[in-house]
Formats: structure tokens, sequence, C-alpha cells
């Protein structure tokens, strides 16, 4: 059933689409903006019909643009976004909350004397980003009735009536048992969350449903949580690669093989993906704000957008001695400090727009090397290269700021919709089971390569004063 498919990535500031063509590359694409609310303390949420909408929107303008029919569809989704719905109606009971909402750190501190137990069973650390902390919160405080689960089995639901997760979609939740990819009654009970009625779960490249929602019937063959189908596009399929997607946040995750890994240093186990019943595993390191962060230096007017990063940071020489840690919801892996606020420290009356431009680059850039340290501990060996995507991939700054010090080469994506063309592929890969992995996948080669032009000592002696700040922060903010 060769022809186009239809990719489309759920995020959290918006839902890309794309009609993607095996031989003749992307026929057309769509975007629909998504806007959740930030409120005090933490709380990130946004309305589901809006993410619907996105989705009906972005993939309906993707096939106005393409005019010719798709074959199947792939949905890339945001991972650990939960809401409770009606499952008679589809209709939700409560607004989603996002995976940047804080306001589960009360049912955590509740687990903390089982947080051991459950990341041996689950892989993940005890921490309110992931799903299953937020479906506790829901049941508590707003409502018992329908299933509470993560945004993507509501969206295909809503889309072709199945009720569904894919296994590694299932695996940010903290409910599944890493080991054997099945929901763990252990964790469930602990979370009180025993009595639930749980998605099934499927492969990521797997004929779940048949949707109307874009016009014509069109079967939905791929799933995946958005990083994981980045990781898939960026063909990085072999323990030891890995690829840093820098979106709403920066997330880096490296392939480890087909044997469930724990971090030791920090790093969530999760699923990488689930493929004719085999299982791929991936560690997973996050900074919780990177896009976000550059819209907050927006906001405050430092910069109008952030294609101003380099022009702005590159009328400057270096940070000028400001440090910036820009945990503004707080530092995720491998700190788990949700808790802290970020810092910025240094100013003077010298001190300038370029100067604050640069010290974001460098307070993203280090906490990203502080991810890929931590996965080179686990995996034994440091990372040869780090592949990468994402909208921040277009600053030239940030991403020199990246090799350098990471000290190793940073190659960028030449596609910048990665998560779209790696769900796209699965969706492929559903539709004709007789493709390989590798047939299905784009083909990889980098837009550029930036190589670390400064001395590992100079690195070294920057992410030194990175660290301080860190550490000024932990100590200030002791628990
Ligand atoms: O874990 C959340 C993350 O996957 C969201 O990605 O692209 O919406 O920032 P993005």
């Amino acid at each position: 059933m060769s022809g186009p498919v239809l990719a489309v990535d759920q995020g959290t500031s918006g839902t890309k689409a794309l009609v993607i063509c095996p031989e003749r590359g992307v026929l057309g694409t769509g975007f629909a903006a998504v806007r959740p609310r930030h409120l005090p303390g933490g709380l990130v949420e946004v309305d589901p019909a809006g993410l619907y909408d996105s989705v009906v929107e972005a993939g309906t303008r993707a096939l106005a643009q393409a005019g010719e029919p798709v074959v199947a569809l792939g949905l890339a989704n945001q991972g650990e976004t939960v809401l409770a719905w009606d499952p008679a109606t589809g209709r939700p009971l409560t607004d989603a909350l996002v995976w940047q909402d804080r306001r589960a750190e009360s049912v955590c501190a509740g687990l903390t004397a089982h947080a051991d137990e459950l990341r041996q069973l689950t892989g993940l650390p005890l921490d309110p980003y992931f799903a299953a902390p937020k479906m506790a919160w829901i049941r508590r405080h707003l409502t018992t009735e329908g299933v509470v689960t993560t945004s993507d089995a509501w969206l295909v639901h809503r889309l072709t009536g199945a009720y569904v997760t894919d296994a590694a979609t299932a695996g940010r939740t903290q409910l599944l048992d890493l080991d054997r990819v099945e929901w763990s009654p252990r964790a469930l009970d602990l979370y009180g969350l025993s009595g639930e009625r749980l998605p099934r779960l499927v492969d990521a490249a797997e004929l779940v449903g048949v949707t109307t929602a874009f016009g014509p019937e069109i079967p939905l063959t791929g799933l995946l949580v958005d990083q994981q189908a980045a990781l898939l596009a960026q063909r990085v399929t072999a323990p030891g690669g890995a690829k840093c997607t820098y979106g709403t946040g920066a997330f880096l995750l490296a392939h480890t093989g087909d044997t469930p890994t724990r971090g030791t240093s920090g790093l969530a186990g999760c699923v990488a993906w689930r493929l004719g019943g085999r299982t791929a595993y991936c560690l997973d390191g996050q900074v919780y704000t990177a896009a976000s962060a550059v819209r907050w230096l927006t906001d405050l007017g430092v910069i109008k957008s952030a294609a101003d990063l380099d022009t702005v940071g590159g009328a400057v020489p270096d940070s000028g001695g400001v440090t910036f840690v820009p945990a503004l919801a707080g530092l995720a892996a491998p700190w788990w400090r949700g808790d802290l606020r970020g810092s910025l420290t240094g100013l003077g009356l010298d001190t300038g727009p370029g100067h604050l431009v640069r010290a974001l680059c460098e307070g993203l850039a280090a906490q990203v090397v502080a991810l890929a340290e931590a996965a080179a501990t686990d995996l034994g060996d440091p990372l040869d290269v780090l592949r990468v995507d994402g909208g921040l991939t277009r600053s030239a700054l940030l991403m020199q700021t990246q090799a350098d010090l990471l000290q190793r080469p940073v190659e960028v994506s030449a596609l910048p919709d990665a998560t779209a063309l790696g769900v796209g592929a699965l969706a492929r890969l559903g539709a004709e089971p007789g493709l390989t992995v590798t047939e299905a996948l784009p083909d990889w080669k980098p837009a550029a390569v930036y190589e670390p032009r400064i001395p590992a000592d100079a690195a070294a002696e920057r992410l030194a004063g990175f660290r301080a700040a860190v550490a000024t922060l932990l100590d200030g903010a002791a628990v």
C-alpha cells in the first residue's frame, strides 16, 4: 500500500502536519497554534478541544496543500500531558494538565519513600513532569469519573474510537513495568490508580483504527511519543547514538539497545519504541525551558524574536561575565529539582542584551552537556557526536556554543520536522508491514556540522562557572 502518508506532530505550542511521499518528499505542510495557559504556582493547562482542533486544522491544511490522497496517518504526541474524559462520548471532563505543570508535587511528596522502588519498576524518577502524578492529582482533586489518560489516548479515541496508547508513551507515565512492557499493578497501586480503565498498549506501527476527521477514511497506523519519534527520524537506531531536540524544552535521548536500562546518573530509562513486539530502549534527559526561555527574553523585550539570537548575541564577544541558569520551570535531569527557579548572576551596568543572549545560550548548552555526560556514564563511553533538531537549531550561536561546551561535533538535522518525519515513517511501516524500519525512514544527512572551536580547558572553565551557579541554587533551596 505505497503512497503518501499524513504525519501529525501534536506538540506543546502547536500541531505540525506533513504529507510525506516516499519518492517525492514533503508534498504539503500545515500548522495550527495551541495556546497553553501559564498560571501562577507552576500551573500549565490547555483546553483539550484546542488540541484536537489543532490536529484537524493542521492535517487538513497539509492535505489541501498536497492535493492528493494519503494511505495512512501517523500521530506523535507531547508525552506527559494528561486529562480525564468520558469514554462513552469522548467529552473531556477536565482541562489537560500540560507536561510542564507542577501541581502534582504534592502527589510526589507523598511517595518519596517509594521513589527507588518506582524508579526500579518504571525507569523513571519521581517527578510531577511524568503522567502518573498528574493522573493521581486529577483523581484526588478534580473528578473520579471517566478515564484519565495521556493526551494521545484521547486524541486517538476522538479520531478513531480506539482506546490505545503506544508503549513508549505509556513509558512516560511511571505506570509501565519497564522490563515487561505492561502496566505495573504495583505502580498503579502506589499511585492509587488500581481501579483505572487503562488504554491497550500498542506497537508504534500497527493499524489501530480508521479516521474520517480529515474527510476521507485514513487508517491510523503510526503512534509514538514525540521525542522518541525524533530519535527514530534522526536514525539513532543503535546503542550509543544520541539526539537532542530543541523545542519548548530540550530533550536529549540516547539509544541503549534492546535491554531495559535504568539511568544511574539522573536520566530516565525509557522505551524508545516497540515494533513487531520487540522493544528498543533509551535514556532520556530534559531541559524544561529552551524555546520557552528564549520566549521569556522576547517577552522582556531583550530580543524581538528567536531569529534575533544570532544578531544580538553576535554583537558581543562573550557573555560579559553573566551566568544564566535558565531553570525558568525548574531543573529536570540530572538534578530533578523542579522546585528551583532560574538565576542570572554577574550583572553590571555594562550588561547589554547581547550578554544576556549569550548567557542564555551557554546556560542551555551547559544543561545539555550535563545530560550528555550522564548518558556517557551509563553508556560507558562519551558520545561521539550529537545529532540535533528543532526550531532553535537555526541559531548558529546556540549550536556553536553547544559544540564548544560539549567538545564534540554537533550535527544539525536537515529535517526541520524530525518528530513528524519519524511518526510518518511509522505510519508507512504500519501500512506496509513488509518494509524494514530503515526502508521506511527518510534519508539522513546533516544540514550543518558545528565543530568545537575552543580548547577543552576553556570549555571546562565555562562549565565550571555554570555548575557553580547551579550549586548555589541547590544550596540555597536545600530540601
Ligand atoms: O516531554 C514533553 C516534550 O516531549 C514536549 O515537546 O516539542 O512540545 O516541546 P515539545
